[in-house]
């Protein structure tokens, strides 16, 4: 790989000004990107930003909340104005409250689809909208959890980057013949939000900046072929999560109850899978 994978490349990132957002923007910098920080608090974007510049790169703040879809068209308007191009697009900005089924609230439900889901939609839309306008190419990651897979206490926002999962493998197929790649970073790393994830120390994850290398990666050409893909990566571990996929079938022209119940209970009781992060089979090692 070369020593600045991103040199002349322009990308804007949601959710910059803090945790693993900024970690992004600094490393897109230093591998030779104009960098766009987004953040809902002005402040902190502007912060990352000069950090930027006094590294000695291109950056600019803008304030926005991705709940608004109006935002999305600023931070890419931004990009463009700034830098006269955009390459990549980062819908890394996003919220967790943590709680049961029984406990989450109207309010939970509603913010946590607005932020992680709509927020994402609006952002990627916007992001493949100048894309396909500019006719280069590009490269988008989004940012699911490991809590997708399941996660008690982690239901609901877990659900949210399920949806981004799905999101993600559908905008890989939408933007394959603009040249436009679409992968997940699925990332753990110890921030403001991991703070209130009831996961255990042990999952809490390092330092924010050791996660950067494989976004960098992800947002550059050298990493061409790859699209569709849920990058798995706490800074140490890399891997890459299976699609959900129908692994095994059994047909009959006709079922009643006691056939489904023969079925599930018998044939494909066997090939049941267990649910849920910490119970995950344990992966292959390469
Ligand atoms: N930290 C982890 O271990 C971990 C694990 C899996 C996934 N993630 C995901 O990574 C992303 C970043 O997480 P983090 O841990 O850095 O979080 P964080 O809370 O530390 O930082 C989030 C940043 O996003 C901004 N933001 C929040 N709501 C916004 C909105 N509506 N509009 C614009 N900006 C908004 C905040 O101001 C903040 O700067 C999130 O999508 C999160 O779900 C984090």
């Amino acid at each position: 790989m070369t020593q600045s994978p991103l040199e002349a490349a322009a990308i804007a990132i949601t959710g910059a000004g803090a945790g693993l957002g900024r970690a992004y923007a600094l490393a897109a910098a230093e591998a030779g990107a104009s960098v766009a920080v987004g953040d809902l608090d002005l402040a902190s974007a502007a912060a990352v930003a000069a950090e930027i510049q006094a590294a000695g790169g291109s950056a600019v703040a803008v304030g926005g909340d991705v709940r608004d879809p109006r935002a999305a068209d600023d931070l890419v308007g931004a990009c463009r104005a700034a830098f006269g191009r955009i390459d990549g697009f980062v819908a890394n900005a996003g919220m967790l409250r943590p709680g049961d089924a029984v406990d989450v609230t109207p309010d939970d439900v509603a913010e946590m689809l607005a932020t992680n889901v709509a927020g994402v939609v609006h952002g990627v839309g916007a992001a493949m909208r100048a894309l396909r306008e500019d006719g280069h190419g590009g490269s988008i990651v989004t940012v699911a959890s490991g809590a997708l897979q399941g996660m008690a206490g982690l239901s609901l926002y877990g659900a949210t980057k399920g949806a981004v999962m799905s999101l993600t493998y559908t905008w890989a197929l939408e933007g394959a013949d603009a040249g436009i790649r679409c992968n997940a970073i699925a990332p753990l790393a110890h921030t403001a939000m991991s703070e209130l994830s009831s996961a255990s120390e042990r999952y809490r994850g390092g330092p924010p900046e050791r996660v950067a290398p494989a976004v960098v990666h992800l947002l550059s050409a050298a990493s061409a072929p790859l699209t569709g893909q849920i990058v798995r990566f706490d800074g140490r571990r890399l891997g890459l999560m299976d699609p959900p996929m129908l692994r095994v079938l059994t047909e009959r022209e006709h079922w009643d109850v006691a056939d489904v119940a023969e079925a599930l209970t018998g044939r494909l009781a066997e090939t049941v899978a267990p649910v849920g992060l910490l119970a995950s089979p344990r992966p292959t090692w390469v």
